[in-house]
């Protein structure tokens, strides 16, 4: 696919604000990928399909995730703000024509993370959490660690999501619960989760 066309998706499908979000985890996927020797292509065209199904509707969602069961990651039933990730994997492969599963899982775990993340899946997930419109304080905290250690920055930020979670009473997906567990040992000795 040519990020002419992933960007036209994006823009068709999301409001100005977070189309603007998107271009901007596009600049920092791929900032991320040329620092870390990933394919800088690749992590702009995850990046910019990452949030395109996120304005859709729970019936519509729902509707995806029970028409591709196998593909839905048992979905339906995980927390709801998983499901928009899933489903632009899901129309990303069945709609819009991405073939590459590198891209197709960077956008599938971008809210939870998991186990065993690929470099692609840690610099979307990590994007995704120091885009330039990102203005709390742990985003420019982030963005300074990931340009140094992408390991560490992963663990630091899957922790402060669990933690922001915790915080304010939401639902926690198991695999983000994983991810944590796996990737703590890089986030600087913190060992909380
Ligand atoms: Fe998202
Ligand atoms: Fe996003």
């Amino acid at each position: 696919m040519e990020e002419k066309t992933a960007l036209e998706i994006a823009r068709s499908r999301l409001k100005d604000k977070r189309f603007q979000h998107t271009v901007n985890v596009r600049d920092m996927a791929v900032t991320l990928a040329e620092r870390y020797g990933a394919d800088p292509h690749k992590a702009a065209i995850a990046a910019l399909l990452h949030d395109a199904a996120k304005e859709m509707s729970r019936e519509e969602l729902l509707q995806i995730i029970r028409d591709n069961a196998i593909m839905s990651e048992n979905a339906e039933n995980r927390p709801q703000p998983v499901w928009h990730g899933i489903c632009a994997a899901i129309l990303a492969k069945t709609q819009w024509g991405v073939e590459d599963e590198e891209i197709l899982s960077a956008i599938r775990c971008h809210t939870t993370g998991k186990r065993d993340m690929s470099l692609l899946d840690k610099i979307l997930y990590l994007a995704d959490m120091t885009s330039a419109e990102r203005t709390y304080p742990e985003a420019a905290y982030l963005r300074k660690v990931e340009m140094e250690d992408l390991d560490r920055a992963l663990g630091e930020a899957l922790q402060m999501s669990l933690e922001w979670l915790r915080e304010s009473g939401k639902p926690i997906d198991p695999v983000t619960r994983e991810a944590c567990e796996e990737y703590r040992r890089f986030s600087g000795g913190k060992t909380d989760t």
